[in-house]
């Protein structure tokens, strides 16, 4: 794979900065940003005024904890502008996160916001590896979604050329790729394997493209899809994090030259990692839910906002911006079996432990009686050997999950082609349990 390390002169000064520069521009941004808050959105008015905190209360960073958490269902009270700062007319965008129950999340940019947005996605694609010059295929979707458009106004701030795909499609990402020549694709790393098989079905070999980067987020993906899609496409794979309600993609990138967790650009989003059941702050280093503040939004400042995603905090390495561990998931996607707790990235990890069985998964949970039970559907890779071998997969991959995980589970290893592929983000367990 190429040395993609960026210039250290076309970094932007804050990435490189002192610890104590970056700290003094933080508290300065974030005494704006409650102020912003609290004097143009009535939901944060209420909110700081029966905690009884008042933006001018906020003397140093850590003062922040006396402030009230903002959650998704805040959002969802005020749909659907409630939570905006500038009159309506001033907004320039609109996203929305489409949720699967209820209303969506609806968000909203100034040209401001959008301009902030596009310089934060150039930098992540530019620690990515990319540059200007390079043809970026965007393969997330366009639309309500933040994860196409973000992803396009990026690549074309950092002075690339942007292939706007979008999601779906498949055949035509394929011949598009192979036709256009892309350095650099964006895409959910579910979807990229689907691609990756996409490849394989017309015969034409991955290695052989000119993708240099694959820069993939949206959704949990672990170091064994990392290790498969770079070994298949001879690229590197990066991993970029964001979600709506802070901005969308490019909160936080990693470093194409360390891949060691993503580095949170701090200059725009403060953040604190927290106990998931108290709210107590946790020092860096430790597990627990992330929790952003926008540091500079005009249109829709977050104060305290309550991701769900669970990671830890460290310090910068590539970069002098703390880093995020990569997450191994949501605290709402955590599956409870019996008492013992599991993430699919769990079951991902063992799953590519083992020969013979794809990336392509599905966690079913059902209930007989009072007991719950996990069923793990899993493709076979195209051309991996008979029944036998299926059968031996699956009695390994059930030892492999009850001795690391401890759990029992029964496994079924399907024909290649028969879990369903996502477009965009993977759905990965299916509940089948009595609700209530
Ligand atoms: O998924 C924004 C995005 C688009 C990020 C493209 C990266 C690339 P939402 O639809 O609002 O926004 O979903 C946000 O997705 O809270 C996480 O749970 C999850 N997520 C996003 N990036 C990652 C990642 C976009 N790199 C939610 N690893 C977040 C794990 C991720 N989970």
């Amino acid at each position: 794979m190429l040395d993609l390390t960026p210039d250290r002169a076309s970094l932007d000064p804050i990435e490189i900065a002192s610890r104590d520069e970056i700290q003094a521009l933080q508290l300065a941004r974030l005494k704006w940003s409650l102020a912003h808050a609290y004097e143009n959105v009535a939901h944060y008015r209420r909110a700081f005024d029966a905690a009884g905190a008042h933006p001018g209360d906020l003397k140093t960073l850590a003062d922040l904890t006396l402030f009230p958490f903002t959650a998704k269902d805040d959002l969802r009270q005020n749909y659907p502008f409630g939570m905006f700062a500038v009159p309506r007319e001033q907004v320039s965008r609109i996203h929305a996160s489409s949720g699967t129950t209820g209303k969506p999340t609806v968000v909203g940019y100034t040209a401001a916001d959008i301009g902030t947005w596009s310089e934060l996605m150039a930098r992540s694609i530019r620690a990515s590896g990319g540059r200007p010059g390079h043809i970026v295929h965007v393969a997330y979707g366009y639309g309500l979604f933040t994860g196409g458009l973000g992803a396009h106004y990026g690549a074309e701030r950092l002075g690339c050329t942007v292939v706007p795909v979008s999601g779906g499609m498949t055949e035509r990402q394929v011949q598009l790729i192979q036709d256009f020549r892309p350095d650099i694709i964006m895409v959910t790393p579910s979807y990229m394997l689907a691609i990756l098989d996409a490849f394989r079905a017309h015969g034409a070999d991955p290695a052989q493209t000119s993708l240099k980067v694959g820069i993939f987020g949206a959704e949990p993906w672990t170091e064994s899809v990392r290790q498969e899609v770079q070994a298949a496409f001879d690229m590197h794979a990066v991993d970029i994090y964001g979600l709506s309600e802070v901005m969308g993609p490019g909160v936080a990138n990693e470093c194409v030259e360390t891949k060691d967790g993503l580095h949170i650009w701090e200059d725009h989003f403060y953040p604190e990692i927290v106990d998931p059941a108290t709210g107590e702050v946790l020092p860096d280093g430790e597990m627990g839910e992330l929790v952003f503040t926008s540091l500079t939004k005009q249109a829709m400042p977050v104060i305290r906002y309550r991701t769900r995603d669970l990671t830890r905090l460290l310090p910068g390495t590539a970069r002098s911006l703390r880093r995020m561990e990569k997450i191994t998931g949501r605290s709402d996607d955590m599956i409870i079996l019996r008492g013992v707790n599991v993430f699919p990235t769990q079951i991902e990890e063992l799953v590519l432990a083992i020969d013979g069985l794809s990336p392509h998964y599905l966690i079913e949970l059902t209930r007989e009686g009072r007991m719950d039970s996990m069923k793990v559907v899993v493709e076979a890779r195209a051309g991996a050997a008979g029944s036998d071998a299926r059968r031996a997969a699956a009695a390994r991959l059930s030892a492999q999950v009850k001795d690391r995980i401890g759990i029992s589970v029964t496994v079924a290893v399907e024909e290649p082609g028969t879990v369903e592929r996502s477009m965009g983000k993977a759905k990965r367990v299916v509940d089948l349990r009595p609700k209530g």
